[in-house]
């Protein structure tokens, strides 16, 4: 009996091939697996990384709510074209508090992981208004009303304790001064902008929407578009790691 004729069992009785075919599953998935169990942790401690400010989540929660995951990714891959393109690849820590994460699967617009301060606010308010008046010829959808519609920040304690929940440290100071943090960071009044910035490291306090006096959603994902990508410094790391 040669090998092949043996390789028959399996391709003649359904149920020894399924039998088979789980074992081998089994084994890759354990390999997987197993380890999850005594690692203390996966994800490889990274300085500078820290929960997302109230502004910057709630601008995130426009993100998601408008979809723009269905066209732009948040991972750079560890492959040359994407390093030279957009910068460091991402690291694990850099979605540690993104809960949903936002890597997405499409691009139909450029991946957004690293676009924090590639633009000046007034191009993404423009951009966001009428994407054709800053690119011609995109295909990116305007998203108007984000600048004319006051930003629903009511909430934003209970955004945040449903991410402590899940995990994200946010403090309880954090969170008792959330509207307020809300407040401080989308306005031009620099009062208590040592507070906010002692509580979320390099937290940029502005007006992002040029609207001084409103906080608008665009005031809120323009600060987290500012934001993406800027916590970790790269200088700190090895260079020779950037480009594999
Ligand atoms: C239908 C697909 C589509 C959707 C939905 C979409 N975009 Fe885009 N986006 C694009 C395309 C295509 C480009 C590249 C051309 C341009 O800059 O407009 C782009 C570019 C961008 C850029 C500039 C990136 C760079 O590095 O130049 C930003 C920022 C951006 N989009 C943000 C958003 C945000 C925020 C949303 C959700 C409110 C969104 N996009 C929704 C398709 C989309």
């Amino acid at each position: 009996m040669s090998l092949w004729s043996k390789h028959a069992i399996f391709e003649k009785n359904s149920i020894i091939l399924v039998i088979g075919v789980l074992i081998v599953i089994s084994i890759g998935g354990l390999v997987e697996i197993v380890p999850l169990f005594y690692l203390k942790s996966t994800i490889e401690k990274v300085q500078g990384m820290r929960p997302y400010s109230p502004l910057e989540l709630a601008g995130r929660n426009i993100y998601v709510r408008e979809g723009c995951y269905n066209c732009h990714s948040q991972m750079i891959r560890p492959l040359r074209d994407e390093v030279e393109r957009y910068g460091h690849y991402s690291l694990a820590a850099e979605s540690m508090y993104d809960r949903p994460f936002q890597w997405g699967s499409k691009r139909t617009g450029p991946d957004l992981a690293r676009v924090g301060g590639k633009y000046s606010d007034e191009w993404h308010r423009d951009h966001l208004n009428r994407p054709s008046s800053v690119v011609p010829g995109t295909v990116m959808p305007a998203y108007p009303w984000l600048a004319r519609t006051d930003l629903d920040f009511a909430h934003i304690q209970d955004d945040l304790k449903v991410q402590a929940k899940l995990g994200v440290p946010y403090s309880a100071e954090m969170i008792a001064n959330a509207m307020n943090d809300v407040k401080i960071q989308a306005t031009t009044d620099h009062a208590d902008v040592t507070e906010l910035e002692k509580r979320y490291l390099k937290a940029q306090a502005r007006d992002y929407d040029g609207n001084p006096q409103r906080i608008t959603e665009a005031d809120a994902l323009i600060a987290y578009l500012q934001m993406l990508g800027t916590q970790v410094d790269f200088k700190l790391y090895d260079n020779k790691a950037n480009i594999r």
